[in-house]
């Protein structure tokens, strides 16, 4: 029989790592995680609840008061806070400009870490971030930190968010990448690092195809 193997891809933003992960999941007929939106969630809930974003125990307490769901659908994942659902939501620029900030609070990642650690101790599970190869799965059998050209990320958030109508500049999110690189990766509380044991994949001119065969690939090699 082969080994249900936890599967840990991270990256800075628009690197491929969720298009990626959710295909890997399928294709492996796991569970797939992105552990951004549930950063991005409870940002959400906070802007909303207008907390101050740089108060880490007042957002802390309001995580412990807060429920995030992952559900599949045909669509893709669905994302619930407290049980409504807040898929599109979380997208908004607004939130993506945010949640850099929440996300540094060290308090506040050791709740998510401990629910993400849950949801993967079975195996059987691609989960996607920052993190994830670093302290959240730290024993999977695959690891992989994948990234691309800042330039290269971009111009597909740019084609992404052209699909769903919303109009940013090239150069705006050239910026709003490249500054939340910056913060992901200078923050104090687990930044955004390769882990010493994951393979470094560069996505910049590989197709989805081409980096989806790698990781199959490389996965195949593990469950035996
Ligand atoms: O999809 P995109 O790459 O734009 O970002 P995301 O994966 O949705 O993550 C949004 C933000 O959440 C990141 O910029 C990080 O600040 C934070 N994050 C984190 O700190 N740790 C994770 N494991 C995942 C996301
Ligand atoms: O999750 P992350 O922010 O790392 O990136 P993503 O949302 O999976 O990918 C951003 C966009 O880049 C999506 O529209 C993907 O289809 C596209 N992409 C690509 O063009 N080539 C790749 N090798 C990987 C992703």
């Amino acid at each position: 029989m082969t080994k249900r193997i936890q599967v840990a891809i991270d990256g800075p933003a628009a690197a491929g790592k969720s298009t990626i992960a959710k295909k890997t999941a399928e294709l492996l007929g796991y569970t797939y995680v992105d552990t951004g939106a549930m950063y991005r969630a409870i940002t959400y809930k906070a802007i909303r609840l207008n907390i101050d974003l740089q108060d880490g125990e007042k957002l802390t307490k309001l995580l412990h008061d807060t429920t995030i769901d992952l559900k599949p659908s045909p669509k893709g994942q669905l994302v619930f806070l407290d049980d409504v659902e807040v898929t599109e939501e979380i997208r908004s620029t607004e939130v993506t400009s945010s949640v850099s900030a929440v996300s540094a609070h060290a308090d506040l990642r050791e709740e998510m870490v401990k629910r993400q650690v849950k949801m993967g101790k079975d195996g059987g599970i691609v989960m996607d971030g920052r993190d994830i190869g670093t302290h959240v799965l730290t024993n999977a059998e695959l690891k992989i930190f994948m990234s691309a050209s800042v330039e290269e990320r971009a111009n597909r958030r740019y084609l992404d968010n052209q699909k769903r109508g919303i109009h940013t500049s090239l150069e705006e999110l050239i910026e709003e990448i490249a500054l939340r690189d910056k913060l992901d990766s200078e923050r104090e509380a687990s930044p955004l690092t390769q882990a010493a044991d994951a393979i470094y994949i560069d996505t910049t001119s590989l197709s989805i195809e081409e980096v989806s065969e790698q990781i199959m690939q490389l996965a195949k090699e593990r469950m035996v």
